[in-house]
């Protein structure tokens, strides 16, 4: 099967490398020259574990190739994926469809022959029904179906989640679209990997759902963390009393400074968009995002704290830029608002990331970045773990300890326990550890 790919950012192009290493033919198309010429030096855009191995072997193998040019990249494509970017449009929180509809645009008019039109974006509800009217208005070629394909992988384990999914989704309206996306998807349910073929509108909505759906399992735990410390009951442990139980499970129970990102932020205001103009109301979910907007405005309060109440003049370290680990993604990391209120209360701030140096710098202004997690620590009042990073799991808390001017291990993530920060002389502040007694706030 001959695939496009418009898009290619996390999810074009680990989608495109991986229906290459199903063996279908791909292209994947991004109008950023920049980033095109970049994966054809063999040098990934992103940051993302096994990305390079997988889009090298394809290209070698012939099955895998990169362009610029939406007309020569469509080729013989039977399907057309859209990945570009939905962000939410400034000021009200809608998912911004410019980059879906101009690609559209774009399409119909280079296209010869009908194919099938895959949205793997998030998109809301009806997006699929619009395509299908510009694909007219353009006069596409008849007989072109629009189906959608929501995309559910996480980064950091993007090719995992790609090549072994819980399920995959596909949301059409004719038999050919679904005949084409079950011979694109072949390889996977010979693997047992479940296909769910609904409506359009259902598949659309179902990405949203989901999102929001973990997204609230992470601002529920976050309160129930501030109610451990305030009675004196630890959150890890609650987390695995609940998560045990298979109709709650574990996953997404992780206390922590909110969830950022470039999904569930955007994704949950969307969601309430599309309730707002359908006239339906979403409590719950309204709620889970106020909780997060709160819940990373109070992190800074929460180092000011442990240096003693006033941030003018202190150091702090920072471990962990990136919304989460195994990511350069920066979009929506909590570290971004906790880093400019700590510059507001007067502090200095020297912050270590492992990859997402070159996408933090344009974000935050007025901080040293250091090269390593020692570096961050050395001088500093406290030292702030803000993502959970594999190399922040074994660090040599004597050694950061002696580098650092006081002794607060503010630890966003509970990464380290109060024990083990005793024993190299620092004060532990976790989130939602009440059982550790005084040191938790
Ligand atoms: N990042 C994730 O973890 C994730 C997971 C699931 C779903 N999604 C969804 O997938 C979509 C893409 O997200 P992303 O993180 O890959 O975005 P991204 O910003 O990393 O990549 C989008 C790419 O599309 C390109 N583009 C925009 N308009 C174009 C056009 N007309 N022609 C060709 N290229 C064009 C951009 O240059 C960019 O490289 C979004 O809707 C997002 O919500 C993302």
């Amino acid at each position: 099967m001959h695939i496009a790919m418009i898009g290619t950012g996390y999810v074009g192009l680990v989608s495109g490398a991986c229906f290459a290493d199903f063996g279908h033919h791909v292209t994947c198309i991004d109008k950023d020259a920049g980033k095109i010429a970049k994966i054809k030096a063999g040098v990934m855009p992103i940051w993302e574990p096994g990305l390079e191995s997988l889009v090298k072997a394809n290209i070698e193998r012939g099955r895998l190739a990169f362009t610029t040019n939406l007309a020569e990249g469509i080729g013989d494509a039977e399907a057309v994926f859209i990945a570009v970017g939905t962000p939410a449009r400034r000021g009200d929180g809608h998912a911004d469809l410019t980059f879906v509809y101009e690609a559209v645009r774009e399409l119909a008019k280079a296209l010869t022959r009908p194919v099938v039109v895959v949205t793997k974006s998030t998109v809301p509800v009806g997006t699929g029904d619009r395509i299908a009217e510009i694909l007219k208005e353009e006069d596409a070629p008849e007989g072109c179906s629009v189906a959608s394909n929501p995309e559910f992988l996480r980064e950091g384990a993007a090719i995992r989640d790609f090549k072994i999914p819980d399920r995959i989704v596909v949301g059409a309206e004719d038999q050919r679209a679904r005949e084409v996306l079950t011979e694109i998807y072949r390889p996977l349910f010979l693997n047992q990997a479940p296909i769910l073929f609904t409506g359009r509108r259902t598949a659309e909505l179902t990405k949203y759902a989901a999102n929001a759906f973990l997204a609230m399992k992470i601002s529920f735990i976050n309160e129930i963390a501030n109610l451990c410390e305030a009675v004196g009951a630890d959150v890890q442990e609650v987390a695995r009393g609940i998560g045990l139980d298979n109709r709650i499970g574990p996953k997404f129970l992780h206390a922590g400074p909110g969830y950022g990102g470039s999904c569930f932020p955007k994704d949950t205001l969307a969601l309430l968009k599309t309730a707002e103009d359908a006239g339906v109301e979403q409590r719950i979910i309204s709620t889970v995002v106020s909780v997060n907007d709160d819940r990373k405005a109070a992190m800074a309060d929460r180092v000011a704290v442990a240096v003693g109440g006033s941030l003018e003049g202190k150091r702090i370290g920072v471990l962990g830029l990136t919304f989460k680990p195994n990511t350069d993604d920066m979009r929506d990391a909590p570290s971004i608002p906790l880093i400019k209120r700590l510059l507001e209360g007067g502090a200095e701030v020297a912050a270590f990331d492992p990859v997402g140096r070159e996408q933090a710098e344009p974000l935050l202004s007025g901080i040293t970045f250091t090269d390593d997690a020692y570096s961050a620590a050395n001088g500093a009042d406290a030292l702030v773990i803000v993502t959970e990073w594999d190399e922040f799991r074994a660090l040599d808390l004597v050694r950061i300890a002696e580098g650092m001017r006081g002794t607060a291990l503010v630890d966003l993530r509970n990464v380290y326990d109060r024990t083990e920060a005793e024993r190299a002389g620092l004060v532990h502040y976790g989130v939602g550890r009440g059982r550790n007694g005084v040191n938790s706030i």
